[in-house]
Protein backbone atom coordinates (compact mmCIF):
# COMPACT_ATOMS: atom_id res chain seq x y z
CA UNK A 1 0.00 0.00 0.00
CA UNK A 2 1.39 3.54 -0.59
CA UNK A 3 2.89 5.16 2.26
CA UNK A 4 0.73 8.41 2.03
CA UNK A 5 -2.22 6.37 2.02
CA UNK A 6 -1.25 4.24 5.49
CA UNK A 7 -0.09 7.65 6.64
CA UNK A 8 -3.15 9.34 6.01
CA UNK A 9 -5.04 6.21 7.21
CA UNK A 10 -3.31 6.33 10.45
CA UNK A 11 -3.87 10.02 11.27
CA UNK A 12 -7.10 10.39 13.01
CA UNK A 13 -8.17 6.95 11.99
CA UNK A 14 -11.76 6.33 13.23
CA UNK A 15 -11.57 2.28 13.68
CA UNK A 16 -14.21 -0.08 12.54
CA UNK A 17 -15.43 -0.73 16.08
CA UNK A 18 -15.08 3.00 17.17
CA UNK A 19 -19.17 3.26 18.48
CA UNK A 20 -21.40 5.56 19.78
CA UNK A 21 -22.48 4.30 23.16
CA UNK A 22 -25.34 3.22 24.39
CA UNK A 23 -26.13 5.94 25.70
CA UNK A 24 -26.79 7.43 22.84
CA UNK A 25 -30.44 5.65 21.94
CA UNK A 26 -30.70 5.04 17.50
CA UNK A 27 -34.69 6.45 17.25
CA UNK A 28 -35.86 5.25 13.86
CA UNK A 29 -38.13 8.78 12.56
CA UNK A 30 -36.97 11.71 10.85
CA UNK A 31 -33.84 12.24 9.60
CA UNK A 32 -33.66 15.46 11.32
CA UNK A 33 -35.82 16.50 13.84
CA UNK A 34 -35.03 19.75 16.13
CA UNK A 35 -36.75 21.95 18.68
CA UNK A 36 -35.76 25.44 20.28
CA UNK A 37 -32.03 25.12 19.10
CA UNK A 38 -30.42 28.20 20.05
CA UNK A 39 -26.69 29.03 19.41
CA UNK A 40 -24.70 31.84 20.18
CA UNK A 41 -21.07 33.24 19.57
CA UNK A 42 -19.43 35.52 22.30
CA UNK A 43 -16.76 37.77 21.85
CA UNK A 44 -15.34 40.51 24.10
CA UNK A 45 -17.31 43.03 22.73
CA UNK A 46 -20.75 41.26 22.54
CA UNK A 47 -22.83 37.87 22.33
CA UNK A 48 -24.01 37.78 19.04
CA UNK A 49 -26.94 35.24 18.96
CA UNK A 50 -27.24 33.48 15.97
CA UNK A 51 -29.83 30.91 15.90
CA UNK A 52 -32.66 32.13 18.88
CA UNK A 53 -34.82 28.72 18.82
CA UNK A 54 -34.46 26.87 15.26
CA UNK A 55 -37.36 24.37 14.86
CA UNK A 56 -37.10 21.94 11.87
CA UNK A 57 -38.06 18.36 10.75
CA UNK A 58 -37.35 16.46 7.94
CA UNK A 59 -38.18 13.00 6.84
CA UNK A 60 -35.93 10.57 5.92
CA UNK A 61 -34.57 10.36 2.51
CA UNK A 62 -36.23 13.31 1.73
CA UNK A 63 -34.51 16.67 0.41
CA UNK A 64 -34.17 20.50 2.00
CA UNK A 65 -32.76 23.62 1.16
CA UNK A 66 -31.94 26.39 3.14
CA UNK A 67 -31.90 30.00 1.92
CA UNK A 68 -31.36 33.11 3.90
CA UNK A 69 -28.81 36.45 3.73
CA UNK A 70 -25.03 36.45 4.09
CA UNK A 71 -23.98 35.78 7.66
CA UNK A 72 -28.02 34.28 8.40
CA UNK A 73 -26.45 31.22 10.12
CA UNK A 74 -26.87 28.88 7.00
CA UNK A 75 -23.05 27.39 7.96
CA UNK A 76 -23.92 27.91 11.57
CA UNK A 77 -26.61 25.50 11.33
CA UNK A 78 -25.11 22.73 9.47
CA UNK A 79 -21.67 22.90 11.34
CA UNK A 80 -24.65 21.90 14.29
CA UNK A 81 -26.26 19.38 12.50
CA UNK A 82 -23.28 17.44 11.21
CA UNK A 83 -21.28 17.54 15.19
CA UNK A 84 -19.14 20.16 14.09
CA UNK A 85 -20.24 22.65 16.21
CA UNK A 86 -22.16 22.35 19.61
CA UNK A 87 -25.56 23.54 20.16
CA UNK A 88 -25.94 25.92 23.20
CA UNK A 89 -29.60 24.42 23.73
CA UNK A 90 -32.39 22.84 22.66
CA UNK A 91 -32.89 19.31 21.42
CA UNK A 92 -31.37 17.68 18.26
CA UNK A 93 -31.17 14.54 16.58
CA UNK A 94 -30.12 13.56 13.29
CA UNK A 95 -30.21 10.17 11.59
CA UNK A 96 -31.45 8.47 15.07
CA UNK A 97 -29.06 10.30 17.27
CA UNK A 98 -29.80 12.58 19.66
CA UNK A 99 -26.96 15.15 19.26
CA UNK A 100 -27.04 17.06 22.08
CA UNK A 101 -26.76 13.84 24.40
CA UNK A 102 -23.39 13.38 22.56
CA UNK A 103 -19.68 13.32 24.24
CA UNK A 104 -16.88 14.56 22.36
CA UNK A 105 -15.66 11.15 21.75
CA UNK A 106 -18.79 10.38 20.55
CA UNK A 107 -18.65 13.19 17.82
CA UNK A 108 -16.00 12.30 15.41
CA UNK A 109 -17.59 8.57 14.94
CA UNK A 110 -21.07 10.48 14.23
CA UNK A 111 -19.44 12.92 11.84
CA UNK A 112 -17.75 9.54 9.79
CA UNK A 113 -20.77 7.20 9.97
CA UNK A 114 -23.78 9.24 9.78
CA UNK A 115 -22.91 12.51 7.95
CA UNK A 116 -21.56 13.02 4.41
CA UNK A 117 -20.36 16.62 3.89
CA UNK A 118 -20.03 18.62 0.92
CA UNK A 119 -18.58 22.05 0.71
CA UNK A 120 -18.47 25.08 -1.41
CA UNK A 121 -14.69 24.00 -1.88
CA UNK A 122 -13.95 20.06 -2.63
CA UNK A 123 -10.83 19.64 -0.32
CA UNK A 124 -9.93 16.45 -1.94
CA UNK A 125 -6.27 15.92 -0.50
CA UNK A 126 -4.20 17.11 -3.46
CA UNK A 127 -1.64 14.08 -3.36
CA UNK A 128 -4.41 11.71 -3.79
CA UNK A 129 -6.32 10.23 -6.78
CA UNK A 130 -9.99 10.95 -6.98
CA UNK A 131 -10.21 6.98 -6.44
CA UNK A 132 -7.70 7.17 -3.21
CA UNK A 133 -9.82 10.07 -1.81
CA UNK A 134 -12.94 8.47 -1.90
CA UNK A 135 -11.61 5.11 -0.97
CA UNK A 136 -9.67 6.53 2.32
CA UNK A 137 -12.82 7.59 4.50
CA UNK A 138 -14.32 4.08 4.42
CA UNK A 139 -10.80 2.93 4.85
CA UNK A 140 -10.40 4.90 8.13
CA UNK A 141 -14.10 4.05 8.57
CA UNK A 142 -12.90 0.08 9.01
CA UNK A 143 -13.81 -1.18 5.71
CA UNK A 144 -11.49 -3.56 4.58
CA UNK A 145 -8.80 -1.84 1.57
CA UNK A 146 -10.36 -4.27 -1.27
CA UNK A 147 -13.73 -3.26 -0.31
CA UNK A 148 -12.89 0.14 0.22
CA UNK A 149 -11.49 0.65 -3.11
CA UNK A 150 -14.26 -1.61 -4.40
CA UNK A 151 -16.68 1.04 -3.26
CA UNK A 152 -15.33 4.04 -3.76
CA UNK A 153 -14.91 3.00 -7.79
CA UNK A 154 -18.16 2.20 -7.81
CA UNK A 155 -19.67 5.61 -6.16
CA UNK A 156 -17.38 7.16 -8.96
CA UNK A 157 -19.06 5.57 -11.67
CA UNK A 158 -22.08 6.27 -10.40
CA UNK A 159 -21.42 10.27 -10.58
CA UNK A 160 -20.01 9.62 -13.93
CA UNK A 161 -16.33 9.81 -13.30
CA UNK A 162 -15.41 6.35 -14.84
CA UNK A 163 -12.98 7.67 -16.91
CA UNK A 164 -10.74 9.79 -14.42
CA UNK A 165 -10.52 7.40 -11.30
CA UNK A 166 -6.72 7.97 -11.33
CA UNK A 167 -6.40 11.66 -12.03
CA UNK A 168 -5.34 13.84 -9.05
CA UNK A 169 -7.36 16.68 -8.48
CA UNK A 170 -5.18 18.67 -10.08
CA UNK A 171 -6.25 16.70 -12.85
CA UNK A 172 -10.25 17.27 -12.99
CA UNK A 173 -12.06 20.19 -14.01
CA UNK A 174 -14.48 22.17 -11.14
CA UNK A 175 -17.50 20.16 -11.94
CA UNK A 176 -15.50 16.49 -11.40
CA UNK A 177 -13.84 17.69 -8.58
CA UNK A 178 -17.27 18.87 -6.75
CA UNK A 179 -18.47 15.05 -8.21
CA UNK A 180 -15.69 13.28 -6.01
CA UNK A 181 -16.35 15.51 -3.40
CA UNK A 182 -19.60 14.11 -3.77
CA UNK A 183 -18.88 10.64 -4.30
CA UNK A 184 -16.47 10.60 -1.04
CA UNK A 185 -19.62 12.27 1.35
CA UNK A 186 -21.35 8.97 0.18
CA UNK A 187 -19.02 6.01 0.58
CA UNK A 188 -19.86 5.74 4.85
CA UNK A 189 -23.68 5.12 3.67
CA UNK A 190 -24.48 8.62 5.45
CA UNK A 191 -27.80 8.89 6.63
CA UNK A 192 -27.71 12.56 6.41
CA UNK A 193 -25.86 14.70 3.45
CA UNK A 194 -25.08 18.15 4.18
CA UNK A 195 -24.11 20.39 1.22
CA UNK A 196 -23.09 24.32 2.14
CA UNK A 197 -23.23 25.90 -1.14
CA UNK A 198 -21.76 23.20 -2.79
CA UNK A 199 -22.19 24.83 -6.72
CA UNK A 200 -21.03 28.23 -5.00
CA UNK A 201 -17.86 27.56 -6.78
CA UNK A 202 -18.84 26.57 -10.18
CA UNK A 203 -20.21 27.40 -13.35
CA UNK A 204 -24.02 27.34 -14.72
CA UNK A 205 -22.74 24.13 -16.76
CA UNK A 206 -21.24 22.26 -13.97
CA UNK A 207 -23.72 23.91 -10.96
CA UNK A 208 -26.32 22.20 -12.94
CA UNK A 209 -24.98 18.81 -13.34
CA UNK A 210 -23.59 18.99 -9.78
CA UNK A 211 -27.12 19.81 -8.37
CA UNK A 212 -29.25 17.23 -10.27
CA UNK A 213 -26.86 14.29 -8.79
CA UNK A 214 -27.63 15.81 -5.39
CA UNK A 215 -31.85 15.90 -5.72
CA UNK A 216 -31.23 12.79 -7.38
CA UNK A 217 -29.49 11.38 -4.03
CA UNK A 218 -32.27 10.75 -1.19
CA UNK A 219 -33.78 8.45 -4.10
CA UNK A 220 -30.33 6.73 -5.38
CA UNK A 221 -29.38 6.19 -1.75
CA UNK A 222 -32.30 6.81 0.69
CA UNK A 223 -29.93 9.59 2.17
CA UNK A 224 -31.45 13.12 3.57
CA UNK A 225 -30.53 16.05 2.05
CA UNK A 226 -30.16 19.24 3.88
CA UNK A 227 -28.42 22.15 1.39
CA UNK A 228 -27.47 25.53 2.07
CA UNK A 229 -27.24 28.59 -0.78
CA UNK A 230 -27.91 31.89 -1.47
CA UNK A 231 -29.36 30.40 -5.22
CA UNK A 232 -32.68 30.61 -4.99
CA UNK A 233 -33.27 28.53 -7.98
CA UNK A 234 -31.70 25.80 -6.54
CA UNK A 235 -33.61 26.24 -3.30
CA UNK A 236 -36.74 25.75 -5.22
CA UNK A 237 -35.59 22.19 -6.46
CA UNK A 238 -35.90 20.88 -3.32
CA UNK A 239 -39.05 18.94 -1.30
CA UNK A 240 -39.02 20.88 1.41
CA UNK A 241 -37.58 24.39 1.55
CA UNK A 242 -36.27 27.00 4.42
CA UNK A 243 -35.44 30.08 5.14
CA UNK A 244 -33.45 31.09 7.93
CA UNK A 245 -34.44 35.10 9.07
CA UNK A 246 -33.65 36.36 12.17
CA UNK A 247 -32.16 33.27 13.87
CA UNK A 248 -35.24 31.22 13.21
CA UNK A 249 -36.36 28.90 10.13
CA UNK A 250 -39.59 29.60 8.25
CA UNK A 251 -40.93 27.30 5.66
CA UNK A 252 -40.57 29.21 2.29
N1 LIG B 1 -16.78 30.68 15.22
C1 LIG B 1 -17.42 31.85 15.20
N2 LIG B 1 -17.16 32.79 16.13
C2 LIG B 1 -17.83 33.96 16.15
N3 LIG B 1 -18.77 34.30 15.23
C3 LIG B 1 -19.05 33.40 14.28
C4 LIG B 1 -18.40 32.14 14.20
N4 LIG B 1 -18.91 31.45 13.15
C5 LIG B 1 -19.82 32.26 12.58
N5 LIG B 1 -19.92 33.42 13.26
C6 LIG B 1 -20.84 34.53 12.94
O1 LIG B 1 -22.14 33.97 12.91
C7 LIG B 1 -22.91 34.57 11.88
C8 LIG B 1 -23.45 33.50 10.96
O2 LIG B 1 -22.38 32.96 10.21
P1 LIG B 1 -22.59 31.83 9.12
O3 LIG B 1 -21.26 31.51 8.55
O4 LIG B 1 -23.34 30.71 9.73
O5 LIG B 1 -23.51 32.57 8.05
P2 LIG B 1 -24.00 32.09 6.60
O6 LIG B 1 -25.47 32.25 6.57
O7 LIG B 1 -23.44 30.76 6.31
O8 LIG B 1 -23.32 33.18 5.67
P3 LIG B 1 -22.79 33.03 4.15
O9 LIG B 1 -24.04 33.02 3.29
O10 LIG B 1 -22.00 34.28 3.94
O11 LIG B 1 -21.99 31.78 4.03
C9 LIG B 1 -22.00 35.57 11.18
O12 LIG B 1 -22.30 36.86 11.66
C10 LIG B 1 -20.62 35.15 11.59
O13 LIG B 1 -19.75 36.23 11.65
MG1 LIG C 1 -22.11 30.01 4.87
Amino acid sequence: MNKNIRKAAGDGAISGDAVISANATILADAAISCKGLWKSFASKAETLDVLKGVDMELPTGSSCSIVGASGSGKSTFLSILGGIERLDKGELRVGGYELHRLSEKELPVFRTKVIGFVFQFHYLLKDFSALENVALPAYMAGLGRKKAWEKAEQLLIKVGLKERLNHFPSELSGGERQRAAIARALVNDPRVILADEPTGNLDAQNADTVSELLFELPALTGTSLVLATHDRELAQKASVRFALIQGSLQTS
